[in-house]
């Protein structure tokens, strides 16, 4: 059962928000593509690492709403396999944050029976930030509330590869290889695909990002910036997704109840 009564003040511009959402069709997984970081520190004549900084506050609010609203799973791009061609500086600055925020954060997430996962090549990052995040994978595994995947040193294209390098190291023959199956050699494996994807930043791009699971999902694209994406932007970009009619290839439900003939795609 969702949490709400600390989600929204009563009267507040989220609580009406909030009131408008049919909590009955909430998105199973919200997958977001955090971007506008150095624009929000542009903007106020800072380094680009202070947007990084502020945009821990939002990463904080969205994981609290996601868990009280009972959501499966959320998964944050908060470093892709591209980004390590950013200046060490910049590099080196995210993966202290990523390490803190790790540090800061595992008792409060435990305590709000959150499960992280780490989806991407943990393996290619620094020795210390790998130990810490395997500490709160390892602290948190047993947790049955959100599932909270921080895709790190992720790559879309790079995920199939991996799948197909796994499904041959197992030997999986032709004739047992379905969607299925290759789904479960995904580092999302076993989890739903996303319903939404939300873009913050104004960018039009999905940026090599859960390129497999995305195959349906309701894009919801954003103009702000991610440090200033807040439970109010979540809120309306929940109601945009309850405003699409998600067809999965098939008819409309009003064209199956009607059997009119039809000539749908997406
Ligand atoms: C894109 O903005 C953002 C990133 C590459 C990093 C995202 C990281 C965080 C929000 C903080 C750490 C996250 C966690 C989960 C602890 P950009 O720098 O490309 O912005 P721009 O398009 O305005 O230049």
């Amino acid at each position: 059962m969702a949490d709400l009564a600390q989600l929204a003040s009563p009267g507040s511009d989220e609580d009406r928000l909030l009131r408008q959402i049919d909590l009955a069709r909430l998105p199973r997984h919200v997958a977001v593509i955090m971007d506008g970081n150095g624009r929000w520190a542009r903007k106020r004549r800072l380094p680009r690492i202070a947007g990084h900084r502020a945009g821990i506050a939002s990463v904080r609010e969205l994981v609290e709403t996601c868990a009280r609203l009972d959501v499966s799973v959320l998964t944050v791009y908060a470093f892709s396999k591209e980004n390590w061609k950013r200046p060490k500086a910049e590099v080196d600055f995210l993966m202290d944050l990523l390490r803190d925020y790790m540090r800061k954060e595992l008792d409060e997430l435990c305590e709000n029976n959150i499960r992280v996962q780490v989806v991407g090549r943990l393996y290619e990052l620094p020795a210390v930030v790998q130990d810490v995040l395997q500490r709160a994978v390892t602290a948190t595994a047993a947790n049955t509330g959100l599932v909270f995947n921080l895709a790190l040193s992720y790559g879309g294209r790079a995920e199939i590869v991996d799948a197909c390098k796994e499904l041959i190291r197992e030997g999986v023959l032709p004739e047992d290889l379905d969607e299925e199956a290759f789904a479960r050699r995904l580092y999302t494996a076993g989890q739903p695909d996303p319903d939404l994807v939300i873009r913050t930043g104004g960018e039009m791009r999905v940026s090599n990002f859960l390129l497999w699971q995305i195959a349906y999902a309701e894009f919801v694209m954003t103009d702000a910036l991610w440090p200033d994406f807040r439970k109010r932007d979540f809120f309306q970009a929940l109601l945009e997704f309850q405003r699409r009619e998600r067809r999965f290839g098939g008819p409309s439900p009003r064209e199956a109840a009607e059997g009119s003939p039809t000539l749908v795609q997406g």
